[in-house]
């Protein structure tokens, strides 16, 4: 095998050991890369073997640059994708797995009439609208305009879209009218996030009238291969605690934990 080859074999295997990446992927990218950088091509050519390669500087500046631009494309949480599910990261992660969450909280949902999802980026692309007749509306709060503009154009009948901030306006504004409180909540892997962007929001998501709600975490990192879960239990009890909620029963999935809470 070429040194290119087993260059790219070697780098690849590294990176994906540490990453949350397919190796294709990987190989695809510093491929193009190596091809783009002249001098790192003659290093190689005129080396004897890789070990030569991995020393010189234009390497480690070529592999550092690679993977920095791996970290960032891996930090988006939107991607293009022909399927909605698929192309944001939060609900790609959980869509082999959505059939087990709903298992666990069916018993909560089916009676919902009315559903709050606060930050819920294309979580509704994989709400199944058609098990949940007595829903009437499943009203949705989320910054993100990508995320939004998507969702408008499935149409779903059900859903309702705020393209908002947390806190731009008040929860009650988005109840439907002689309604003083959501069946339902959805809080899916946002407790941590909002803790991590704008803490000051935890206490204004605290507020929401609502009689249950569900507060998830990843077990997983978005980037890299660690495990995050006691880190983001620890942020999610806290608000828990913090709040005076009431923890009526755990939901556990192979990369997501969470509570249902009152
Ligand atoms: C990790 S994603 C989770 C998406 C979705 N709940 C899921 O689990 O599939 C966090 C979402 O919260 C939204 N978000 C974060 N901070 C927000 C804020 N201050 N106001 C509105 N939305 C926010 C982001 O735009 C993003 O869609």
């Amino acid at each position: 095998m070429d040194l290119v080859k087993t260059l790219i074999q070697e780098q690849t295997d590294k990176i994906c050991k540490t990453y949350k990446i397919e190796p294709n992927e990987v190989q695809e990218l510093l491929s193009q890369k190596i091809k783009g950088n002249g001098e790192l091509v003659d290093i190689i050519n005129s080396s004897e073997n890789l070990k030569q390669v991995y020393r010189t500087k234009i390497f480690k500046q070529f592999i550092k640059k690679a993977k920095k631009e791996m970290y960032y494309s891996l930090r988006t949480y939107q991607k293009e994708s022909e399927d909605l599910v698929d192309s944001h990261i939060s609900s790609r992660e959980r869509s082999e797995h959505i059939d087990k969450l709903f298992d666990q909280i069916d018993g909560h949902i089916k009676m919902a009439e009315v559903i709050l999802d606060i930050g819920g980026g294309l979580f509704p692309a994989s709400f199944p609208f058609e098990k949940y007749p007595n829903l009437k509306q499943f009203i949705w709060v989320d910054k993100d305009k990508k995320a939004y503009e998507s969702l408008k154009k499935e149409n779903y009948s059900k859903l309702v879209l705020h393209n908002y901030n947390i806190g731009e306006n008040l929860w009650e504004e988005y109840l439907p009218e002689g309604l003083s409180e959501f069946d339902f909540v959805f809080m899916l892997k946002l407790i941590p996030v909002v803790n991590r962007q704008e803490k000051e929001l935890l206490e204004v998501i605290s507020k929401v009238p609502f009689k249950q709600a569900l507060i998830t975490g990843s077990k997983e990192a978005m980037v890299k291969k660690i495990d995050i879960e006691k880190r983001e239990n620890a942020v999610i009890r806290g608000f828990i605690d913090t709040f005076g909620f009431n923890i009526v029963k755990k939901i556990d999935l192979p990369n997501e934990f969470g509570y249902i809470i009152e």
